[in-house]
């Protein structure tokens, strides 16, 4: 869906530049054909599973749009995020509100919207039962189980650890499932896990599934009927090959274990799993124009696009293939680091990578960022956020307008005395 045609980067059938010609760059640009051939992709292989969406990975409406009409789930980590997921469609059966610190303000609203919870800690517990009971509720719960599991990932991104801030721990998880049944306006359904994200070991999956039929077998002993056991996301992809996740690997892991453990239980709870990454990085380029090329002790490539837009590699140290968009498939020449327009020396989008010789208005692609990209961006620096597209055959939509400097300053207020 990236193609190099004379050159030039094509994204399905449209040429860059026309994009950059309406939007300006930076500009974040998603392949709604990679997107339905993800979707595609986790139905051939997960039918057996239910699909939610783990909207932080991109919240953009248009494309939680696609996902819900595609019949996923969603999951959600904040009242805001629920707000928007309700607003793309998504059926409120299936939207777990996940989080380790929800505010009364955002139980309340979750309690109110009739989503189900995956609740972090006692004292969430207790918070929702006395929300639900005062509105006249009853929520769906499941606990977020912390089954200390150590997956080889970015130590940021590993939320299954005992030491982790996430969930309860599996010895204290029978008596928070005791305390549910005893409290009003509370309904213990499913048990809630999620090990790390850019995980591409399968084992570390298994080990996660099993545990979690373990303490299934206990509940349903203890009296707990189970609808669902949601073993979180956190599929990686390659980013240094197509960009892909390998989702066929993970599914044939994982089926035997469900169809195993599923057997031994009464109640026959669905599997749920909630991808976020795996939908949504491949689909996504972020291209940036070069304001500069400078021959120091390295070869440097200056860019629009810096951590604001693209954090990821300055906090994981993460890799994203580049290329440059005007000269896309063309033999790399020099060794050139991409960096960004943001005051700090780890402002480094890309180290050392060889592309064809880079010159002042140019084109930097870079691949993979539909995940967590935009979705973390900031307007450090002073800097509005960029415009995002969509593309579609052989045409493109904006489905989010750039910012300007009235977006700097819309929230704040000069007092008088300052004027
Ligand atoms: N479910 C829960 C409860 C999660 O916390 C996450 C991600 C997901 C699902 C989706 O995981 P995925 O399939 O996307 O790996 N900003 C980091 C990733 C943080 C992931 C946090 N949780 C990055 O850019 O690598």
């Amino acid at each position: 869906m990236f193609e190099a045609r004379n050159g030039v980067l094509h994204i399905e059938d449209v040429d860059f530049r026309e994009i950059v010609r309406a939007t300006g760059t930076p500009v974040y640009v998603t392949s709604r054909m990679l997107l339905e051939e993800n979707i595609q992709t986790y139905r051939t292989h997960f039918g057996w599973a239910r699909l939610l969406y783990a909207v932080k990975a991109n919240n953009n409406l248009a494309l939680m749009r696609i996902f819900a009409r595609a019949g996923f789930g969603a999951d959600v980590f904040s009242a805001g995020e629920l707000y928007l997921a309700l607003l793309a469609g998504f059926d409120r059966n299936y939207v777990l509100f996940n989080g380790n610190s929800k505010s009364d303000e955002e139980i309340e609203f979750g309690v109110r919207t009739g989503v189900r919870f995956s609740v972090d800690s006692i004292d969430e517990l207790y918070t929702i039962s006395e929300i639900a009971s005062s509105l006249g509720r009853t929520v769906r719960i499941a606990f977020r189980v912390n089954p200390d599991i150590s997956p080889e990932t970015h130590p940021k991104i590993a939320t299954g650890l005992r030491t982790s801030k996430f969930g309860i721990p599996s010895e204290e998880i029978f008596e928070a499932y005791r305390l549910a049944l005893e409290l009003p306006a509370v309904e213990p359904v499913g048990v809630h896990c999620h090990i790390g994200s850019q995980i591409t070991d399968t084992s570390p999956f298994v080990e996660e599934l099993e545990k979690m039929f373990e303490i299934a077998k206990r509940l349903e002993e203890m009296g707990v009927s189970l609808e669902f056991l949601d073993m979180g996301g956190g599929f990686g992809i390659d980013y240094e090959g197509d960009g892909r996740a390998e989702v066929g690997r993970f599914a044939s892991a994982l089926r035997p274990i469900y169809e195993r453990g599923v057997a031994e239980l009464k109640s026959r709870p669905e599997l749920w799993i909630e991808p976020g990454r795996s939908l949504v990085a491949n689909t996504t380029v972020l291209i940036t124009k070069v304001n500069s090329v400078k021959r120091a002790y390295k070869n440097f490539v200056a860019v629009d696009a810096g951590f604001n837009l693209l954090l990821r590699p300055a906090m994981y140290d993460a890799y994203h293939r580049v290329a440059v968009a005007n000269k896309f498939g063309l033999e790399g020449e020099e060794v050139y680091t991409v960096v960004g327009p943001i005051c700090e020396s780890g402002d480094v989008l890309a180290k050392d990578r060889k592309l064809p010789r880079v010159e002042k208005g140019d084109y930097i692609v870079v691949f993979d960022a539909g995940a967590y990209g935009f979705a973390m961006s900031s307007q450090y620096n002073g800097r509005p956020r960029c415009a995002e597209v969509l593309v579609d055959g052989s045409s493109f939509r904006v489905i989010r307008e750039k910012e300007g400097f009235g977006d700097l300053i819309s929230k704040q207020v000069i007092p008088e005395d300052l004027l």
